[in-house]
């Protein structure tokens, strides 16, 4: 290629179409939406004990392991290696907790149907924190740093059920990193107006992603997720089959699970979520599926994908760029992806437009135990 067609072609910045400019428009500065099971989201107090909570790792087996072990806050909220180890090493990547309030399903597989539902399967895993739901709600009610504001949060709980405790102390957790948000990255920036906001390179590769790229048929929306579940073919780190069945176990799991949307312990036991999650049925295609994950800040929370199997942004974008070693369960191949053979510029392009989704960590005061 002459020097004269690479500059007209590859180094102005790309003219978007209207309706590319209105789309990438919709895309910036999401919004939250309040979660009906957890009547103490938006309860300051809930929070502050919340964050107590997760900086402590007085809750495990071992006295050594907190929810910051695996989601350190200058690590944009995960641990930087490929599967965590907690009292022992777990199967998955540990995913960021930043912004983790806006999704629909919550896990890799999306066993769960609520943020606060979340953490009293980590705390009573062996492998992750090895706990008990019942030191953690006696805790809550003797120890010092806890009693008072527990009480001012909730009340006199001695005499109430465990499983109320311990569901209090989940939506604590969930209260607090509901205030964990990242946004306000370049991208949104140049979406609202600013095109000095990004690279002509990560413009280009925006582009690329809404168009050709067709990336958006999953990491669709201000979240670039379709919140559902699919296989891109990434195997496991040992170069085997498929053994995770991912979504598939998960539904069996959250038909039987405690502390869900429709649970005892809910706040709003008869609310859409709850209804759903009612409802749902595994199908032939769930096996080995796991959820699309937000791109926000992905370029902060190496390594990627449910087993951390791929190191770098490079290694990703080489994946759908070639689907070389594309694994899949036998009967079920997801048929929207198809190579993408990209070149050098091409590959540049999108990461830079990757990179271009970080947003601002939270205010320091929410990123170690509260003062
Ligand atoms: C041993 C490391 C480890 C510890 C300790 C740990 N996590 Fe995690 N966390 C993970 C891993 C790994 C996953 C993904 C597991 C999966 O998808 O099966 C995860 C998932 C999550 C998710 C779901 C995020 C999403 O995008 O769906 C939230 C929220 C979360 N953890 C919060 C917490 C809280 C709160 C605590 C403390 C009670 C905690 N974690 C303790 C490793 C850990
Ligand atoms: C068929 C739906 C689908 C399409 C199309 C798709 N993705 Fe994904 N993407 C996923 C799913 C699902 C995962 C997680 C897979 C896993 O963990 O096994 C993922 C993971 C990723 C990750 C890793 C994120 C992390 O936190 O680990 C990146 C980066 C990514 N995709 C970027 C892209 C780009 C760029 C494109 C377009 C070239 C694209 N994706 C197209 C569904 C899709």
């Amino acid at each position: 290629m002459n020097c004269f067609i690479f500059i007209t072609l590859l180094c102005i910045p790309p003219v978007f179409t209207p309706e590319q400019r209105t789309l990438i428009q919709s895309m910036a500065n999401p919004t939250f939406e309040l979660d009906t099971t957890n009547a103490y989201e938006q309860n300051e107090q809930a929070a502050k004990l919340g964050q107590q909570i997760f900086f402590d790792p007085q809750f495990s087996s071992n006295g050594e392991v907190s929810c910051a072990t695996c989601h350190k806050p200058e690590l944009y909220f995960t641990d930087g290696v490929a599967v965590s180890t907690g009292i022992s090493a777990v199967t998955r990547n540990a995913p960021t907790v930043l912004n983790a309030a806006h999704q629909r399903w919550f896990f890799w597989d999306g066993r769960t149907d609520t943020l606060w539902g979340q953490p009293i399967q980590t705390f009573e895993h062996p492998a992750e924190m090895g706990g008990d739901r019942k030191d953690i709600a006696t805790t809550m009610t003797s120890d010092p740093v806890y009693a008072t504001l527990w009480e001012e949060v909730f009340g006199n709980t001695k005499n109430v059920p465990v499983s109320v405790t311990a569901a209090n102390v989940a939506k604590c957790l969930a209260a607090y990193q509901t205030k964990l948000v990242a946004l306000d990255s370049p991208f949104d920036r140049f979406a609202l107006g600013d095109k000095n906001a990004m690279s002509e390179s990560a413009q280009r590769g925006l582009q690329f992603f809404i168009g050709e790229g067709g990336c958006l048929r999953c990491h669709f929306g201000p979240w670039f997720t379709d919140g559902a579940f699919h296989t891109v073919g990434v195997g496991p780190l040992d170069g085997g089959a498929l053994r995770d069945a991912g979504r598939f176990d998960a539904i069996a799991i959250l038909q039987t699970a405690k502390f869900t949307a429709g649970s005892e312990e809910s706040d709003d036991k008869l609310g859409t979520r709850a209804v759903i999650s009612k409802h749902i049925a595994r199908r032939r295609e769930d096996w080995g599926a796991f959820r699309t994950p937000s791109l926000r800040n992905v370029a902060k929370t190496p390594p990627y994908m449910h087993a951390g199997q791929l190191a770098s942004l490079e290694d990703v974008v080489e994946h759908y760029s070639t689907l070389e070693n594309f694994v899949t369960a036998d009967h079920h191949r997801e048929t929207i992806l198809v190579p993408l053979e990209l070149d050098a510029q091409g590959k540049a392009d999108l990461i830079a437009f990757l990179e271009s989704l970080t947003g601002t960590l939270p205010p320091s005061h929410l990123l170690a135990p509260p003062k």
